[in-house]
């Protein structure tokens, strides 16, 4: 059964940037609907999916926007990740998708590249939007460490700019779900 609209404690607001082609709609409609759409349209503003899950214990509500975007591969991460750090609070949490693992034959990047710019950036993740493999698993560590970010307090809740909004689990005038959740403050992880 699908899940209420508004059945969830916490939304983390995520934005998938990165060259043109590299998957970043396939990766959205992979972890939002479950399927490969092998000839999504070039994205042209932005497009938006939401999907909710389970993290610490607290149902949250994850908001994806997909970007569009006009440049053209890895030798563009690093400019990425400078916008990405340049134009965001400082405590975002950015995660790498390497996307198209399934495209072994034809990899760009190698194993030790990869693993280089995981040791020096912090999330790495290998995915493939065609065959689903780590692509739940990549939306979901990011949304642990933002989640620890809470906890530890090193993420603003009441500040605009941190893309997290947490929802009272005591709903007020039952608006918001009837199904009990855990009567903690932060997330649970
Ligand atoms: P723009 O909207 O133009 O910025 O592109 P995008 O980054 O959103 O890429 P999109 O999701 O449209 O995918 C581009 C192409 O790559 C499409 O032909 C997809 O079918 C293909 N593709 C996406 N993900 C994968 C994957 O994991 N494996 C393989 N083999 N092909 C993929």
């Amino acid at each position: 059964m699908a899940t209420a609209p508004h059945n969830y404690s916490y939304s983390f607001k995520y934005i998938i940037m990165g060259d043109m082609g590299v998957g970043k709609s396939c990766l959205l409609h992979q972890f939002t609907e479950k399927k490969f759409v092998a000839d999504c349209p070039h994205t042209i503003g932005v497009e938006f999916g939401a999907r909710i899950i389970e993290v610490g214990g607290q149902k949250t509500k994850l908001q994806i926007w997909d970007t569009d975007v006009t440049r053209s591969t890895y030798n563009h991460l690093s400019s990425w990740l400078t916008d990405a750090r340049n134009l965001t609070n400082p405590n975002t949490v950015i995660i790498l998708i390497g996307n198209k693992a399934d495209l072994e034959a034809q990899r760009g990047v190698t194993f030790e590249e990869a693993k280089q710019f995981a040791e020096e950036n912090g999330l790495f993740l290998e995915a493939s939007a065609k065959t689903g493999e780590n692509v739940d698993n990549a939306f979901l560590e990011a949304a642990k460490k933002i989640c620890q970010n809470i906890q530890d307090g090193s993420l603003d809740l009441n500040a605009a700019e941190s893309g997290v909004q947490h929802k009272p689990s005591a709903p007020q005038g039952g608006r918001l779900t009837s199904e009990p959740q855990p009567q903690r403050e932060g997330c649970g992880c």
